[in-house]
């Protein structure tokens, strides 16, 4: 039985609502937002997640409101939290769009809500205060008739609500991300006393079941085809396969696309030692995406290039290599928010599309002609799973690294554009400049394209990280604050410019080997481990053209789906800015300090 159910309104965290129950050891599943309330009578608890529409417009995402008298507890998240109030509500208007949005951490002071009463109050108080994750623009400003409101923040009055008699409870924020403080309790505080599930749901499992899943797939005879990157998505994939199939069912090619990190090639080592030389190949294509990147800036246009690039690399070499389109089956390390973030989900907005869901691979899925063993998992489940298959640690503890891989962190630019100062307040003592370029990011729930902004004077990380959060929520232009921690003398950051600069690979050249010095330094002091990610990005924003600017993101992060900056040490940031500041046609270095949300981890 599906013991709780997740509505899925179309949030992008909508399945790590699902991942954290089932860590809870009780299996929940996803279903579309609108399911029959009879179809969901033998629940024991309904979760409506978040989703990027608003409650206010007619044509959004809806519950079967017969739910509500099912006797079913129900727990709305974030945009759920927003439907309650606007369903139960008798005809009143109680959600309205807000006028601060609230992206990022904030504050709850916590009432006497059932799901906080395993939360231990502050030492020395009977309040409970704790830090929570908010995406949101709409807000609650009155609870519906039975309820009462039990949690605020500074910027959101009704951040919890509940009727303990109905078993019906609203959160605003997102106790499912990791960033949350006690969202697992709450979780648990639901499941287990407000739904009375039992724990029936064991992780430890997958392993055999994603075997037993490839082997159908495959059925008696077909083989699997990866294109492979070293990264351990598609190590673990493959390694999979290659247990489920054998060694000889299984070929992975590893493609240079031109815009792979220094090391990616060597990384395939392991495979060929594992599973055996003949079954790894390699083909240097990086002619055929610079070429077709040639004149691309957009970054999801380069996404859409280089997805389709790699199809017809793809199906060449497989042509080359002799391979038969009935016998083999394309293998694909996918991870499930690969496909939320393309837009997968039926509400869910496009954030970005992943090199792996273009148009044409979709059209194969559909034709039941790819094997994907991990779209159901997230990065850290893939860790999990890596480690079972007693996959080595630098293997698995690699740093995730994107399919479309440098070509999406050197950014491009058509026209010149001079660095402005900022058209926003500043503390005392703070410098600001608009940066001519707008980065993605993802905000309540959707895509953003936005400025970038650059400051100076803002502190230590922690009072950056700060500064850059009240920024963001307040101005909703800008979606990303990177703190200037290095300029060339004689170069004033103030007096930088944006100069028309494409994809080249003198360009990546000078990315990767900026790349590869980071990652050098960061080993040689110890914090490789303890950062999750550390995308180095470049900026064609220097004192004339061919200048470049070099950005750090480093980010902590479970699953990729929400992440904090990484706090480096101030020596570290120092000696990252200097060693970059020596290479040769660099004139400027920024560390980002943004969270995501606002931002994405890729800074693109
Ligand atoms: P964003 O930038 O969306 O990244 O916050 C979340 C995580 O996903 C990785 N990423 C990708 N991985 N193919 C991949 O295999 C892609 O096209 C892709 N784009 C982003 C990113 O590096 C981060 O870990």
């Amino acid at each position: 039985m599906n013991q709780i159910v997740v509505l899925n309104a179309g949030g992008q965290y909508c399945h790590l609502i699902a991942r954290r129950i089932r860590e809870l050891g009780v299996h929940a599943v996803v279903a579309d937002v609108s399911k029959p309330a009879a179809e969901l009578s033998g629940a024991r608890g309904i979760i409506i997640s978040g989703g990027p529409a608003s409650v206010t417009e007619a044509t959004s995402p809806s519950v079967d409101r017969a739910i509500y008298d099912l006797g079913v507890p129900v727990l709305g998240i974030c945009y759920g939290h927003q439907l309650l109030a606007r369903d139960l509500a008798r005809g009143q208007a109680l959600v309205s769009a807000g006028t601060t949005k609230e992206y990022g951490k904030a504050t709850l002071e916590a009432g006497d809500c059932e799901l906080f009463q395993k939360i231990s109050p502050a030492p020395g108080s009977s309040s409970r205060v704790f830090t929570v994750w908010m995406s949101h623009g709409d807000t609650v400003v009155d609870v519906p008739p039975g309820f009462k409101a039990v949690g605020e923040t500074e910027d959101c009055k009704i951040a919890a609500m509940e009727d303990r008699g109905r078993k019906f409870y609203g959160l605003q924020f997102h106790p499912e991300v990791v960033h949350t403080e006690h969202g697992t309790e709450i979780y648990r505080t639901f499941v287990f006393d407000v739904c009375g599930c039992r724990q029936d749901w064991d992780p430890r499992a997958r392993v055999e079941q994603v075997i037993a899943d490839i082997k159908r797939t495959a059925g008696d005879r077909k083989k699997v085809f990866f294109l492979i990157s070293g990264g351990v998505d598609s190590t673990v994939a493959f390694s999979l396969c290659a247990k489920a199939l054998g060694r000889d069912r299984v070929l992975g090619l590893y493609v240079d696309t031109g815009f792979m990190r220094e090391g990616d090639a060597e990384a395939m080592q392991y495979l060929k030692t594992a599973v055996g030389e003949h079954a790894v190949k390699l083909a240097d294509r990086s002619a055929d995406f610079f070429g077709r990147l040639r004149g691309v800036t957009h970054p999801e246009d380069k996404r859409a290039v280089i997805g389709e690039t790699f199809i017809a690399v793809q199906e060449d070499e497989f042509a080359k290599l002799g391979l038969r389109e009935d016998e083999w089956l394309l293998g694909q390390g996918t991870i499930y928010p690969d496909t939320i973030e393309s837009g997968g989900a039926r509400h869910a907005a496009k954030i970005k599309t992943h090199h792996n869901r273009v148009a044409k691979i979709q059209a194969l899925i559909d034709a039941g002609r790819v094997i994907e063993p991990l779209v159901d998992f997230y990065k850290d489940e893939v860790r999990v799973l890596g480690e079972e298959l007693g996959l080595p640690h630098d293997v698995v503890w690699r740093h995730p690294f994107p399919g479309p891989g440098l070509a999406v962190r050197c950014l491009a630019a058509e026209t010149r554009a001079a660095v402005e100062p900022a058209a926003i307040a500043l503390p005392p003592g703070v410098e600001g400049w608009n940066v001519p370029v707008r980065t993605v990011g993802v905000q309540g729930d959707e895509r953003s394209y936005s400025q970038l902004l650059a400051v100076s004077g803002v502190g230590d990380a922690e009072a950056a990280g700060a500064f850059a959060r009240r920024v963001t929520n307040e101005h909703r232009a800008i979606n990303r604050v990177a703190v200037v921690v290095f300029q060339r003398a004689g170069a004033p950051f103030g007096r930088l410019a944006i100069h028309p600069a494409m994809l080249t690979p003198e360009r990546i050249a000078l990315l990767r080997a900026a790349d590869a010095l980071v990652t050098r330094i960061v080993r040689a002091r110890g914090l490789y481990d303890a950062i999750w990610q550390m995308p180095v990005a470049m900026l064609p924003l220097g004192s004339g053209p061919g200048r470049e600017t070099i950005v750090l993101r480093p980010v902590n992060s479970r699953d990729g789906m929400t992440a904090d900056f990484a706090r480096l040490p101030a020596p570290v940031v120092t000696e990252l800015a200097t060693a970059l500041g020596a290479l040769d046609g660099v004139d400027a270095v920024l560390y980002d300090v943004t969270n995501k949300p606002p931002a994405t981890i890729e800074l693109e």
